[in-house]
């Protein structure tokens, strides 16, 4: 059976917030699998110093400057990456708000606040794989994995409305780029223990989280969704377009 090591072999990966969290760890794992990668992230030296450390180790990495929610930037990021390596075969769609504040009523949270969500969440999923299109198109095809969340699954606040619209992306662009043979698929995060989420979310909500609401009563790790996105990208998920994959240690969502 072939592995994620097979497929993307001296592929190209675009990942969108590759400087630190999930984005780091996508990069660092499809690097070891022989995958060129662009770290597209508006801090754009934090991105750097990912992709040196991974250069370093003999990988293929470029930092490019890019705010997700701004059309020109990405189609530029994406023209750079084209430039340098070829083409793009993969992308992740990762950059993402998820900052507490973003879980307030829509009443409370400013208006300017929720648009700059959902420019970034929502429309930076558009913008990025509209510009990745073509290539992945002309290479005979490829895959796109969205990062959602469990938020996504039961859409209380802004920030589970704007990941909830990129499960609808997931379909959407699964039907709009099925002609190209390109694979569109999300994966739902529970609670994982990457920095920024850790060193935000108070100690007992974390805790409570893992003994009363998850099913797995541990921590999850960047491995569980590392692992759910190299299938995604791998031959082995070759029959699964516009799907959502849950990795929440169990938690019970309904939408
Ligand atoms: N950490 C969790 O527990 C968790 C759970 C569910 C979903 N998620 C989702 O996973 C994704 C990554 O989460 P994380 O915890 O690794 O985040 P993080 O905050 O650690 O890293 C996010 C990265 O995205 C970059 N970024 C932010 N806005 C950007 C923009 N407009 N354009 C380009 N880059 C931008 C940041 O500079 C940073 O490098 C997000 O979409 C988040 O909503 C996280």
């Amino acid at each position: 059976m072939a592995d994620a090591r097979t497929e993307t072999t001296t592929r190209v990966a675009f990942i969108t917030g590759g400087a630190v969290g999930f984005g780091r760890a996508f990069a660092t794992a499809l690097a070891a699998d022989g995958v060129a990668v662009v770290l597209a992230d508006v801090d754009f030296e934090a991105a750097e110093a990912t992709a040196k450390e991974l250069a370093a180790t003999g990988a293929r990495a470029l930092a490019v400057r890019c705010d997700v929610a701004d059309e020109h930037a990405v189609d530029a990021a994406v023209a750079t990456a084209i430039e340098t390596f070829g083409g793009v075969d993969i992308l992740i769609n990762n950059a993402g708000k998820h900052l507490l504040k973003y879980n307030q009523p829509f009443t409370v949270l400013e208006r300017s606040e929720v648009r700059a969500l959902f420019d970034v969440n929502v429309i930076g999923v558009v913008n990025c794989s509209v510009a990745c299109r073509e290539s992945m198109a002309a290479r005979g095809g490829g895959s796109i994995v969205n990062i959602s969340s469990m938020a996504g699954h039961l859409a209380s606040s802004p920030y589970g409305v704007s990941k909830l619209a990129v499960r609808g992306l997931t379909v959407a662009f699964a039907t709009e780029f099925a002609p190209d043979k390109i694979r569109v698929n999300a994966i739902s995060p529970g609670l994982m223990a990457t920095e920024n989420a850790m060193a935000e979310l108070p100690a007992e909500m974390v805790t409570s989280m893992i003994n009363e609401r998850q099913l797995i009563h541990r921590q999850g790790t960047m491995d569980d969704i590392v692992n759910a996105m190299l299938f995604l990208c791998s031959a082995q998920s070759s029959f699964i377009t516009g799907e959502t994959l849950r990795v929440t240690g169990g938690i019970p969502l309904y939408l």
